[in-house]
């Protein structure tokens, strides 16, 4: 519907109503199969809060490595919105993650980041608790007050294959079919012998759907990431593509990586377990790694025998992806700050023994998903002040938009799926 006003000025479709008083339910039936959300979906207050509930706090989110917290007391602190987790080693050298509210009045008792110790001090009035979670010391309680029923709640915690979990929910979603069917894939880059060569984190202004929506599409691929768009060819036309991943097949048994593609993103029809995925997309000719050169930039991993010149694409969960290539592994977590702040956090991970200096740079091994994710930010931010106007209208995805399309059906269905 274009119309243009006295001075021939084409304007586009009438604006979007300022008020809209459908219910959530009615927005969500509503939606248009192959668009883009409407506008509330990045505005409304109360749709943020449902997606805490039914989406955020309902999913596991990687919180980093076995390898960061390698010997008793040492712990890291894990927050999503306004949770916080304490991860810790435990003297008997388990893994446990407990709330980050004190039982006192509530008070955060973990402020730093990481470290190690033996016990956790709150900050307000001193209570101390051991790294088991249980409360060793509250000072001039009445008579009768029972440390053993002030212990710190525990939060849903598990490892698969070296990455530490966390759900801030009540009912952790299943995860035995993704630890089953993800163990050949990451057993062959050695996900069990990682460890942290870098990490850092991208502040984003702008709802968190938003921030994952892009990372699931490379329709923007070519007009914002040029230095990106040399190497990966998910951006290639669908009829150019096949004679690539053809090249990369023929060379991946020679070089130890196993031809294995698992669909279990869409979690429809089996409500309440983890949604995951894995596939391995070929880089352009000649490029072996994701570097600036397309060269090495740490020594292969796990079980790999050469460069197949590929990078695989492992999902968790809606909110955890990674992408492995041959020689090391970029973790990428968007998580909501508030409703309208995301962060994104990227984690580099090389093969255990690798040492820096001697087998790997930090500044090479991270040049390319911060150049990327630094214009990511942007177009993020535009994308958000664009959606926020009054002329905003859900658009028409592309076929490059596949993937997220399919995470926008899956949120929808997690959203309208009761707690
Ligand atoms: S709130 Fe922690 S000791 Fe009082
Ligand atoms: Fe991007």
């Amino acid at each position: 519907m274009l119309r243009h006003d006295a001075r021939g000025v084409m304007l586009s479709r009438m604006a979007a109503p300022l008020k809209d008083s459908r219910t959530i339910d009615e927005l969500i039936a509503d939606y248009r199969p192959g668009f883009a959300l409407e506008q509330r979906f990045y505005t409304d207050p109360g749709i943020y809060e449902l997606e805490l509930e039914r989406i955020v706090h309902r999913n596991w989110i990687v919180a980093g490595h076995v390898s960061e917290l390698p010997e008793p007391g040492d712990f890291k602190r894990f927050d999503v919105e306004r949770e916080s987790a304490i991860i810790v080693r435990g003297e008997d050298g388990g893994l446990r993650a407990f709330a980050n509210v004190c039982r006192h009045r509530g008070s955060r008792i973990c402020l730093d980041e990481s470290g190690s110790g033996r016990q956790f001090a709150c900050p307000y009035h001193g209570w101390i608790y051991g790294l088991d979670g249980s409360l060793k010391a509250a000072r001039d309680m009445p008579d009768g007050f029972a440390v053993s029923q002030y212990g710190l709640k525990p939060v849903a915690f598990d490892v698969i294959h070296g990455l530490m979990l966390v759900c801030f929910g009540e009912q952790a979603p299943a995860i035995d079919s993704c630890r089953e069917e993800l163990a050949r894939p990451m057993a062959m880059f050695g996900f069990e012998n990682l460890k942290v060569a870098a990490r850092d984190t991208y502040d984003i202004p702008a709802n968190w759907k938003l921030a994952v929506e892009n990372y699931q599409e490379c329709y923007h691929c070519a007009t914002a990431h040029p230095e990106y768009a040399r190497l990966h060819t998910l951006m290639l036309d669908v009829n150019k593509r096949p004679r690539v991943q053809q090249a990369m097949k023929s060379r991946m048994r020679d070089c130890g990586v196993e031809d294995i593609e698992i669909d279990r993103i869409d979690t429809a029809a089996r409500p309440g377990e983890i949604g995951y995925g894995y596939r391995r997309t070929a880089l352009f000719d000649g490029y072996e790694t994701g570097s600036r050169d397309g060269k090495p930039v740490a020594p292969l991993l796990g079980e790999l025998k050469g460069y197949d010149g590929g990078a695989s694409d492992f999902s968790f969960g809606g909110f955890s992806f990674l992408l492995a290539y041959s020689d090391h592994v970029v973790c990428y977590v968007f998580t909501p700050v508030d409703h309208g702040n995301s962060r994104c956090e990227i984690t580099w991970l090389v093969r255990a023994d690798a040492e820096e200096g001697r087998d790997y740079d930090v500044t090479e091994l991270t040049w390319l998903w911060d150049v990327t994710t630094q214009a990511d930010k942007q177009i993020i931010v535009n994308n958000y002040e664009g959606v926020r106007s009054r002329y905003y209208e859900p658009g028409p995805y592309a076929g490059m938009e596949y993937a997220e399309r399919t995470y926008v059906e899956w949120l929808l269905g997690e959203l309208r799926r009761p707690l």
